[in-house]
């Protein structure tokens, strides 16, 4: 038995998805730059994608820029933005200190090349104060980049808010969110947005592929130069059979995302408790609500991460830790050290995000399993905890 709760990694493509995909990848070849009969056929395509994303954002067809996934519409944002202020003399972006690495490096990238820059802190819950942007705001601010929801906690930031506080000082507003389209709805008019990013594969769509929303009129240059694709905003020609992908998998996320959020809400709260109540010296990391449906982090104490990682992965159970090992060292996860926790809870923490294929079944084989798996390893160390 395999059980994967690893969606905020990435999530298995739909099947009717991949069919789309396959039809679409075998029997439309055309280049949509192209006027004849082939080229037109694959426009329809992109055509109908960027009306099931527009649909799915609540948003206009001709705002959707098809990007190569999360990573390029976080790039396309900042660089993009700070690239057409430039020349008004808005040359400080802000973001929080709890964005993924597309927002968080392409910022140092920036700062490198004389932008000021601006983190903005988190409170133990993992959630911006809005009074801590006002005060971060300037007059030459050109960006804020806040995401919608973390990837590592799932907390929800108060966007609608932050957008109307950074619209006050005449900043333009962008979100990654890349964790919360397809799981919750996202209306980029109410929350009052400018930029939004969006992913295929974190929402049953294939790798690769994704969009940027960019608000009818805002200033945005483009960082791909070449041809007049994507209305000269994005070149390069279009990746037909992934965008269609993209669009199914969005056409799929509009049917079934009320029932599913509820569904996966209920069970992740299951496992959640069922942890809580079983294991000792467990604790929730960052507010239980607000949060996307399908995602809990929780800490173990006296248990090192990695360690609970591969343990799991021997009965059969995908999950993952915030921190990233690399080179042979243990990156303690920024998420958590911006949230303030201590530095054990850091690197005792493992995320568990759930998605479409799992079942109660999967839950209690999991809860069944931890405890003894957890008390296993803190013999090993000699560690004890109270009950
Ligand atoms: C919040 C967030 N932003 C951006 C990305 C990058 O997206 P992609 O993998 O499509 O480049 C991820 C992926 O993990 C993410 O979780």
């Amino acid at each position: 038995m395999r059980i994967y709760f690893d969606h905020n990694a990435t999530t298995p493509v739909d099947p009717d998805v991949a069919d789309t995909i396959a039809r679409v990848m075998v029997g439309e070849f055309g280049n949509a730059s192209s006027v004849h009969h082939f080229g037109q056929r694959a426009k329809a395509i992109l055509d109908e994608a960027r009306s099931s994303v527009a649909s799915l954002l609540a948003a206009e067809p001709s705002e959707v820029v098809f990007t190569s996934g999360g990573t390029e519409s976080d790039n396309f944002a900042l660089r993009g933005v700070a690239e057409a202020l430039e020349p008004t003399g808005r040359r400080h972006l802000i973001a929080s200190s709890i964005e993924h690495e597309a927002v968080l490096v392409t910022l140092r990238a920036l700062a490198r090349r004389g932008w000021r820059t601006t983190l903005l802190s988190v409170d133990q819950s993992g959630i911006v104060n809005p009074q801590v942007l006002s005060d971060a705001l300037t007059d030459d601010t050109a960006i804020v980049s806040v995401m919608h929801a973390n990837n590592e906690i799932g907390t929800i930031q108060p966007v609608a808010e932050l957008a109307r506080i950074a619209h006050g000082r005449g900043a333009l507003f962008h979100t990654d969110a890349v964790q919360s389209v397809g799981k919750i709805p996202v209306d980029v008019r109410a929350l009052g947005l400018d930029l939004l990013s969006l992913s295929a594969h974190k929402f049953n769509g294939p790798k690769g592929v994704g969009a940027l929303w960019i608000k009818r009129g805002a200033r945005v240059t483009s960082i791909m130069t070449g041809g007049k694709h994507e209305r000269s905003r994005r070149a390069g020609t279009e990746n037909v059979p992934g965008i269609a992908g993209l669009g199914a998998a969005a056409q799929l996320a509009s049917k079934k995302l009320a029932t599913e959020a509820v569904r996966l809400g209920a069970l992740r709260n299951r496992l959640e408790e069922a942890i809580l109540a079983n294991v000792p010296g467990t604790a929730i990391n960052g507010v239980r609500e607000p949060r996307v449906p399908n995602t809990t982090n929780i800490s173990f104490e006296a248990v090192e991460a990695e360690s609970l990682l591969i343990a799991l992965d021997l009965e059969g159970v995908a999950v993952s830790t915030g921190s990233a090992c690399s080179s042979g060292t243990l990156e303690p996860s920024h998420v958590l050290r911006a949230m303030g926790l201590p530095s054990p809870r850091t690197q005792n923490s493992i995320r568990l995000s759930l998605g479409a294929g799992n079942t109660d079944a999967e839950v209690d084989f999991v809860v069944s399993k931890l405890p003894k798996i957890v008390e296993k390893l803190r013999s090993l160390t000699g560690a004890r905890v109270r009950a």
